[in-house]
């Protein structure tokens, strides 16, 4: 396997590069005035996605204007359900709307064989990205690929969309293991052919978005979080072994600790984590990922530069990526974005 010479890439094989590479969680979004002229243009979220020039070009939006160290797919963790053949609705103002997922019947309905053909537009993004990247002069920059963990995908189809606490899932995985269990192995089959088709389109490192996985006791988590982040990124590692995968365990705690033995190269940290702690909590080759509090970023200032600086003085000499501990937000000020990366650039 050849070195990597990219610098995410180079913090994901285990190197303490620095100043450390960087980008944030959803950087194409709605807090940048391109991204919502993209959007105004088409009738809906979903369109969006599965439009590759559309998608291709809100994915780069953000590399221009603040020339981060990573490109992700512009895309949506609730495409895989929605190619499964399970409903999917963006209501505006409310977030995602799908059908409920509660029977045998729910479940049967899947059908894996659709993933292929529909996820096809988000391919067609990728190849588009990568072009995009080399064409703009973008050398430096890897794109990244990722899907929704398969628990935090089976929250939002047992609850419907989202949810304070995801009570009607949680209730499920105990009270139906056969019914819940059998949308896992679904979800995480589906995952692995979604995510190998994405580096085969030209995706160069993956992540895991486990949102909710925090809710979960630490048997349900070694059920539903452990056991299936292993095993996708066993078989993703056996086809595909210089591509690095990021998980993140949302909320995890203290299960940080044996969520770094799945075989991640990297874990992004939320927002709660104190990350001195928690790097040792992990292997040391395993790089970290965070953690900004996304309203630090809102208000800006001292505070903005106070956390950053904490942050940066925790991980120097480690392997990290400077990230958000959460998506940056839509009231976000594009000035204080542009502030953080001139501090992290500087470190
Ligand atoms: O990070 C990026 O820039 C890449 C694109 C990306 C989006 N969603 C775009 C998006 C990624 C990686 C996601 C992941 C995602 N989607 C997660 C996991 C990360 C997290 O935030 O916890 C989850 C839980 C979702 C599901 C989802 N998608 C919700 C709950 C919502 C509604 C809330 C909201 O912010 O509007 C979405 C919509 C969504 N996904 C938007 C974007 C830019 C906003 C839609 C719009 O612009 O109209």
């Amino acid at each position: 396997m050849p070195e990597p010479t990219k610098p995410l890439l180079r913090a994901l094989a285990g190197e303490a590069v620095w100043p450390p590479p960087m980008w944030l969680m959803r950087q194409a979004g709605r807090y940048l005035p391109e991204y919502r002229a993209v959007r105004a243009g088409v009738s809906d979220f979903i369109t969006l996605c599965t439009t590759p020039d559309l998608a291709a070009e809100v994915t780069l939006q953000p590399i221009r204007r603040y020339g981060f160290d990573a490109a992700i797919l512009f895309s949506d963790i609730l495409i895989l359900p929605w190619a499964l053949g399970h409903g999917l609705a963006f209501k505006e103002g409310e977030g995602p709307v799908l059908p409920r997922l509660r029977d045998a019947a729910g479940l049967a309905a899947l059908d894996p064989a659709r993933v292929p053909e529909a996820v096809a537009p988000v391919m067609e993004t990728v190849r588009r990205v990568r072009a995009g990247l080399a064409r703009e002069g973008f050398s430096q920059t890897t794109l990244i690929g990722f899907a929704g963990a398969p628990f935090t995908v089976a929250c939002y189809m047992v609850e419907g969309g989202g949810s304070r606490d995801f009570a009607a899932t949680r209730a499920m995985a105990y009270a139906d293991p056969a019914l819940f269990g059998g949308l896992m192995d679904r979800l995480t089959e589906a995952t692995i052919v979604y995510l190998s088709a994405q580096v085969e389109a030209g995706a160069e490192a993956l992540m895991l978005f486990d949102s909710w996985a925090g809710v979960l006791s630490p048997s349900l988590f070694r059920t539903h979080v452990i056991a299936p982040a292993t095993r996708i990124v066993t078989e993703l590692r056996r086809r595909y072994p210089g591509v690095p995968v990021i998980g993140f365990p949302r909320l995890a705690g203290l299960m940080v600790g044996e969520y770094g033995s799945v075989g991640v190269n990297a874990i992004g940290m939320d927002t709660s984590m104190d990350l001195t702690r928690a790097a040792a909590l992990v292997p040391d080759g395993v790089a970290l990922q965070g953690n900004l509090d996304p309203m630090s970023l809102v208000a800006g200032g001292n505070a903005l530069s106070d956390e950053t600086d904490s942050i940066l003085r925790a991980m120097k000499g480690r392997p990290f990526v400077f990230n958000l501990g959460h998506g940056i937000v839509p009231q976000t000020p594009t000035e204080h974005v542009a502030a953080l990366v001139e501090q992290v650039r500087a470190a």
